[in-house]
């Protein structure tokens, strides 16, 4: 395994739905993320139809403007137009890891990420049972977290982020009506999460959601759809920011809330460190 610096900072956020007409739109924004982070995590619905050609305009700003790793995961809206190939092509070809039950490494972090799907949360989850539609549908979820989970047992670092579109848990689609819960995500995605013991997981869908959440074994969950950080923090850039410790396998991902502490990277990465360490709490 290839050693990474000691504090890795990602940088999250999805639901970013970019248009035809979105040239410029989060280039920003990017720039910023490119500023303070190590690499940045896209959770799905990178474009808003799906479009090949809403792929290039997205491409033409990260391109501009993101000198990091990126990594992400198509979300349902990237789905609508059937061009979702053409659309991981053109973000493949512009270097952007797309992960379908893939791997991808870097600094040192594993990451593991998968579309997901819906079908209800604990003991309200669709089974698979009757007509044979119900079972392709919950089939679904299951074959998404299978693939989850041989993704997750492939990597081989200290700590594992899971990237996925749908939630894995109810708590941070809340805030959402309760009769969407079913579609927003599937708790069949979450056993493979406790069963390879992942630092943290990252996903979008629910605009409305919460913020953060954790699993029935405390991993900590965040939803990072734009609409939710922008409705959530509207005194910060939308994006999340955590720092991952690669040497210490016991130690979480801290999120830094505090303004102050972003734009330093690289050579103040110590000092970030220690800030963030004492200021834990994104507030
Ligand atoms: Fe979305
Ligand atoms: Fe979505």
């Amino acid at each position: 395994m290839a050693m990474g610096p000691d504090v890795v900072r990602i940088a999250a956020v999805s639901d970013i739905h970019y248009s035809k007409d979105s040239h410029g739109m989060l280039q920003p924004l990017f720039e910023q993320i490119t500023e303070c982070a190590d690499v940045l995590v896209i959770a799905g619905d990178l474009t808003d139809y799906g479009m090949a050609e809403e792929g290039k305009v997205l491409v033409r700003d990260l391109t501009a403007a993101v000198k990091i790793p990126i990594v992400g995961v198509l979300g349902n809206h990237d789905y609508e137009s059937g061009e979702e190939e053409e659309l991981v092509k053109i973000l493949s070809d512009a270097g952007v890891r797309m992960l379908d039950g893939d791997t991808f490494e870097t600094h040192g972090v594993g990451f593991a990420g998968v579309r997901g799907f819906c079908g209800g949360f604990g003991r309200g989850a669709l089974g698979a049972w009757g007509e044979p539609i119900i079972k392709q549908f919950v089939h679904e979820a299951v074959n998404e977290a299978l693939k989850l989970e041989s993704a997750l047992a492939r990597l081989r670092t200290n700590h594992r982020i899971a990237i996925l579109h749908y939630a894995p848990i109810r708590e941070t689609v809340e805030g959402e009506p309760l009769e969407i819960f079913p579609f927003l995500g599937s708790s069949r995605l979450e056993e493979p999460l406790s069963r390879f013991d992942v630092t943290a997981v990252f996903h979008g869908h629910a605009h409305k959601g919460k913020p953060e959440g954790a699993t029935s074994k405390s991993i900590p969950v965040y939803n990072v759809a734009l609409p939710v950080l922008k409705a959530n923090y509207p005194d910060r850039p939308p994006f999340r920011l955590f720092e991952v410790r690669t040497a210490e396998e016991e130690d979480g991902v801290t999120p830094i809330g505090d303004r102050r502490q972003w734009g330093r990277r690289s050579t103040d990465r110590g000092i970030a460190a220690q800030q963030a360490g004492e200021n834990p709490s994104p507030s």
